[in-house]
């Protein structure tokens, strides 16, 4: 047999295989190998994809990012309107919705099916028959204005819980022919949009708003790239064909969706009574906040198709489903004043003190404005009434003025001090920055943070090291400064409230045991701007040391992932700072661990720096980057006398020119794949 035939009959084993696993990890979230198994295949796919690129089908777990960006989006119409669901905020109200439903229905053998609302976007996905008796995802469209929406495939690729077939075999399980149409809701899970947003603000970006504005943009973007980087997930819960539902009843066509290997949310429920509905919706209600995405209510639908023309529609929304929506998490109030918290790395923010005002059963008095500039897009005034919304576990916040003759505007404009309140230390906003930052590297509010953050969990993990602790440590003048933390001993510790002989033993256990953690955990404690979790975990890996990484200059910086030339100076300037240099030789002194794993690499390439220009034919830019760095080369932006080698593809612009001009050597893709190989 040809080499071909064996690379196109292990390829399509591949795709199998992690199509079955994607199912596993991203529908069912019950993985069954480890994720370096999981890379494992896919790369040894994506080798044989190189290999004979005539082998790439479209729909190979591989292709799920399509890459190019595009103009815009094409409209599209939907095969049946896409409604709204009218809404129940009372058990008086939903009980009303169930009389008229069930009178309608001209049955009391009316079934109720219960689902989570996923707040989210609504899309529908279109499947068409493919080759081997399956079928293949095609067409993905939000919700638009109902009857329209726009064609979004590119975008909802990158969604693992979407699969982008089904086997002849699911179908079969299913009881499902092609085509047919799974609408659903993306939505992005809490903990995704957290980190989504420390991110930004580390990298001074304004955070989204909440999981949903997040998650609509990321659905909305022309990169596919960025969609694929926000981590969304896709829930269905409505089955058509010809732009009908395609089963008897609402229950068996989520089952069939599941058998066809679509995510159903496994939260639901048949209720043969009204007061089963309640009993579905009070559980839920108590769930809410241990969920891993948000809900704002619970989707009540007659359970039967059958009965859904009977009932028929008003207006926009169907009479055979009804959305009982929780009381919102969100509440009115009256901003008292504007304070000032200043944090570990220096920035201020403003703060609204609230009268204070209960929002889902936990009272609020403080909510954050972010910065300057989201005060002024708020146009929010000290004295003004506004609304605030909590969410799963997200800090309260602003959300927009209430402006109406009960509620009169306020009159004291908020304007960022120039002094910072804590230090009077000057306040500087640097050109191009949404954040305001107190200069003052002795801030006692920025020391008392830092210390905070250093001990934190996530950090150097010392326990029983809390705001009261820290505090008194600060006010005696027993700590100022990480290092000191280190230098403590019992006698001082015995002097403090409530430290009795049990607890000075565990602090000083906790401190010592501190001192082992990885040099990620260190890296993260220093409080440099802008490095946070992520980007200490590239340092650390990327440099193996502590003493690698403060020797480091711009371009073996620029080198490290995610790291651009703002963290970069970000962390020279750090490591430039005299006193700081003072404090690592001090925690050096202590012993703390100042050398990590460095990611194991190749050393083919070592020594060789590489410039990327042009459009290579198969590689992406960041696919040649990474091969040519685990193999131990450099890649770097501009090409100068240092640079080994330029790899130029088509279009390749003044990099090649330069390249020639200073004689620096110039390689296509292959002669490039050579040397990996070599
Ligand atoms: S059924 C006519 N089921 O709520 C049927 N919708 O207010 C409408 N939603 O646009 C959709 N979870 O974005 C349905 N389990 C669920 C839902 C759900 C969230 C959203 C959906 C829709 C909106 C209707």
């Amino acid at each position: 047999m040809s080499t071909h035939h064996t690379a196109a009959r292990r390829a399509e084993e591949l795709r199998e295989l992690i199509r079955h696993h994607e199912h596993c990890y991203f529908v069912l979230d019950r993985p069954e190998i480890s994720d370096a198994d999981f890379d494992h295949l896919v790369n040894e796919l994506k080798a044989i994809e190189r290999e004979h690129p005539e082998l790439v089908t479209p729909d190979s777990p591989t292709q799920r990012v399509g890459g190019t960006a595009r103009e815009g989006f094409v409209k599209v119409a939907h095969s049946a309107p896409m409604l709204s669901l009218d809404n129940a905020y009372s058990e008086d109200e939903l009980r009303d919705w169930a009389r008229r439903a069930t009178e309608l229905a001209g049955t009391a053998e009316i079934e109720f099916e219960c689902e989570y609302k996923l707040d989210g976007l609504s899309m529908a996905l279109h499947y068409e028959a493919s080759e081997h008796g399956g079928a293949r995802f095609v067409k993905g469209i939000t919700r638009g204005d109902g009857s329209t929406g726009e064609d979004v495939t590119s975008n909802l690729r990158t969604i693992k819980s979407i699969p982008l077939t089904v086997s002849h075999a699911q179908l079969k399980k299913a009881g499902l022919t092609a085509p047919f149409e799974v609408r659903g809701e993306v939505l992005m899970p809490t903990r995704s949009f957290q980190t989504m947003n420390e991110q930004r603000e580390e990298q001074g970006l304004a955070p989204f708003a909440n999981p949903r504005n997040a998650a609509a943009g990321a659905v909305r973007v022309l990169e596919p790239n960025v969609t694929a980087a926000r981590r969304l997930d896709f829930y269905s819960y409505f089955l058509l064909q010809e732009g009908r539902t395609a089963r008897a009843s609402q229950w068996e066509a989520l089952e069939a969706m599941s058998a066809a290997g679509f995510k159903v949310n496994p939260n639901r429920r048949r209720a043969h009574s009204i007061e089963e509905v309640w009993q579905f919706i009070v559980e839920t209600e108590a769930a809410r906040d241990q969920l891993p995405y948000e809900i704002d209510g619970v989707v009540v639908k007659v359970n039967q198709t059958a009965l859904w023309t009977r009932l028929g529609f008003t207006g926009k929304a169907p009479r055979w489903a009804t959305a009982y929506k929780f009381a919102a998490r969100a509440a009115i109030t009256q901003i008292e004043d504007i304070l000032i918290q200043v944090g570990r790395t220096g920035k201020l923010t403003p703060v609204a003190a609230l009268n204070p005002v209960a929002i889902g059963g936990t009272m609020v008095s403080r909510a954050t404005l972010h910065n300057q500039d989201e005060i002024e897009r708020l146009g929010v005034r000290i004295g003004d009434h506004v609304m605030v919304e909590r969410g799963g576990d997200v800090i309260p916040k602003v959300t927009r003025v209430v402006d109406d003759k009960d509620h009169p505007r306020g009159t004291r404009k908020f304007a960022m001090p120039a002094h910072c309140p804590e230090c009077g230390g000057h306040v500087v906003r640097a050109e191009g920055e949404v954040n305001s930052f107190c200069v003052n590297v002795n801030c006692p509010a920025r020391l008392r943070e830092s210390l905070l953050h250093f001990a934190s969990r996530k950090v150097m993990n010392i326990e029983g090291l809390g705001e009261a602790l820290v505090d008194q440590l600060l006010s005696r003048g027993l700590v100022t400064n990480i290092a000191d933390l280190y230098d403590l001993g019992e006698e001082q510790l015995l002097t403090l409230d409530r430290m009795g002989k049990k607890s000075v033993e565990n602090l000083l256990g906790e401190i010592a045991a501190s001192k082992k953690l990885p040099l990620e955990r260190l890296i993260f404690g220093l409080g440099i701007r802008m490095v946070g979790e992520r980007t200490a975990e590239f340092l650390s890996a990327h440099f193996g040391s502590l003493d690698a990484l403060m020797a480091a200059n711009e371009e073996q910086l620029l080198e490290v992932e995610e790291v651009g030339p703002r963290i970069a100076q970000s962390i020279l300037q750090f490591f430039a700072e005299e006193k700081n240099q003072k404090l690592i030789e001090r925690l050096r002194a202590a012993e703390l661990n100042f050398t990590g794993e460095k990611k194991v690499r190749g050393t083919k390439l070592a020594g060789l720096t590489f410039v990327l220009t042009g459009t290579l034919p198969t590689y992406s830019r960041d696919e040649a980057k990474r091969r040519i760095e685990d193999a131990g080369g450099k890649v770097s932006s501009a090409v100068s006398k240092k640079t080994s080698y330029v790899v130029a593809g088509e279009e390749a612009g003044s990099k090649l020119e330069k390249a020639q001009q200073l004689g620096v050597a110039v390689l296509d893709e292959a002669a490039l794949l050579k040397m990996l190989e070599d």
